[in-house]
């Protein structure tokens, strides 16, 4: 068993999609193991999203984190990491995530993807610490 971290963002707690995605990974057989809805500081995201500090949408990126209340969940289970990253769909909502997934099925713009799932071992440990210090 592993543990994820999963970011409900501000859109999706805005367009009400929280109890979705919630249902979602539970149907699935994760299981939630710590849950938060909280307004970020902008240090949080900025470290959060370090990878991609360099990249031209990093501002907006981190203005959009931290516009209002998200929901920071740690998800636990069988390759959770991955699992989510399978419910979650690929980062274009559009051309890359398909029916089916949250963000297929929700969304339409890239930075308005709706969820954040750690991408590997390493950042799912990183992160977890970041946002669950305790
Ligand atoms: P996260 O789980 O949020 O990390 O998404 P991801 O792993 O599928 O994508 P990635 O880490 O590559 O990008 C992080 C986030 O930056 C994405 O989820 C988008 O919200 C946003 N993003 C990525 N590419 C673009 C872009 O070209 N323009 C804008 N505005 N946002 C982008
Ligand atoms: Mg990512």
């Amino acid at each position: 068993s592993e543990r994820t971290l999963v970011l409900v963002k501000p859109d999706g707690v805005k367009r009400g999609l929280v109890g979705e995605v919630i249902s979602r990974i539970e149907r699935k057989g994760l299981t939630l193991a710590q849950l938060e809805l909280r307004t970020v500081e902008r240090s949080v995201a900025e470290e959060h999203y370090a990878e991609h500090k360099d990249k031209p949408f990093f501002g907006e990126l981190v203005d959009f984190i931290t516009s209002g209340p998200l929901v920071a969940i740690a998800v636990e289970g069988t390759r959770a990491i991955s699992a989510f990253r399978q419910l979650a769909g690929g980062t274009d909502p559009v051309e890359k995530a398909t029916p089916g997934t949250i963000r297929g099925d929700f969304a339409l713009e890239v930075q308005y993807n709706l969820v954040h799932g750690s991408d590997s071992a390493e950042s799912a440990e990183r992160e977890l610490k970041l946002w669950f210090p305790n």
